[in-house]
């Protein structure tokens, strides 16, 4: 465990060499869960390694046109957090999402990665969702082809990717903590709006929350291509140590690491979102 840090998630106190950002001043409204427009990010996004970044530095970028979610009130805060940070991401783009029922989160990044960039749609990406459950197809992910494995057919997966021929948005109804990585592919972004079920007792809900953010950080780690980006909900609250060691993870994994807590999460929920910024 690393030494102890004001900063409840470590984050301040993980190793900064590629600059790992705690608190700052002067932070776009969206990330202190106020509203308006989103402030310029100053964040420049990540090189990554083969092809070329589609989400540019803030003076070539061409915002997509509004989204209007349809399919979960969730998909507000994905959207606001794309809209206030520039996630570094290839044309074509491969996003995992996991926790992805019933579809939000896959809706709005399927709307951006057909907008971008400047409203040609990029070659060729990938949306790979991952949930317990199984859910429709959000619709603008329908012009995408689409493929909906159960846990006895996931294995099919690798053989779809190889025949990619287009926008595919394949859709795993599985457990991620038994998914065997190999079958997955290696993605530019990752996103996690994972919440396990609750206990009613709010301190083991908030660890098993964190819990399982530690378990998809180990993802990350483990799949997520070089200059990746991963959005991952976490917990504001709880065992000081997992969120301790949250931060260290984060600020190993990724050269930069926020918290931000977007607009469409409630002000009095403990619900915060880790941003790592390039896999390093
Ligand atoms: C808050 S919802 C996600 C909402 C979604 N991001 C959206 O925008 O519509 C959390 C999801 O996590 C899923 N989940 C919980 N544990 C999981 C696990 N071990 N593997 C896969 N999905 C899981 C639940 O089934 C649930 O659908």
């Amino acid at each position: 465990m690393g030494r102890a840090s004001r900063d409840p998630y470590g984050v301040s106190a993980a190793p900064k060499p590629g600059g790992v950002s705690g608190r700052r001043k002067n932070r776009p409204r969206s990330e202190r869960g106020g509203g308006g427009a989103p402030a310029e990010d100053p964040y420049a996004p990540a090189s990554v390694s083969g092809g070329a970044t589609v989400l540019a530095p803030p003076d070539h970028f061409s915002p997509p046109p509004p989204y209007s979610p349809s399919v979960s009130r969730a998909s507000h805060k994905l959207d606001s957090i794309l809209h206030s940070h520039l996630l570094a991401l290839p044309a074509p783009a491969t996003v995992l999402d996991l926790g992805a029922a019933p579809g939000g989160w896959s809706d709005c990044i399927g709307h951006y990665l057909s907008c971008w960039p400047g409203g040609a749609p990029p070659e060729k990406p990938l949306v790979v969702a991952v949930d317990l459950l199984r859910h429709p197809v959000p619709p603008a992910l329908h012009q995408f082809e689409t493929h909906q494995l159960g846990p006895e057919t996931a294995a099919r997966l690798p053989g779809i990717l190889a025949r990619q021929s287009g926008p595919l948005y394949a859709q795993l109804t599985h457990d991620f903590l038994t998914l065997d990585l190999a079958l997955l592919p290696k993605p530019d972004l990752l996103l996690s709006d994972i919440a396990p079920s609750t206990t009613g007792m709010s301190s083991l809900d908030t660890d098993n929350q964190n819990q399982m953010a530690l378990r998809v950080l180990a993802l990350a780690e483990a799949s997520l291509k070089r200059g990746g980006s991963a959005v991952v909900k976490i917990y504001n609250a709880g065992d000081r140590a997992l969120l301790e060691e949250i931060g260290e993870v984060a600020g190993r994994v990724f050269r930069r690491v926020k918290r931000v807590k977007p607009r469409g999460s409630r002000g009095e929920s403990r619900e915060m979102f880790l941003l790592g910024l390039g896999r390093r």
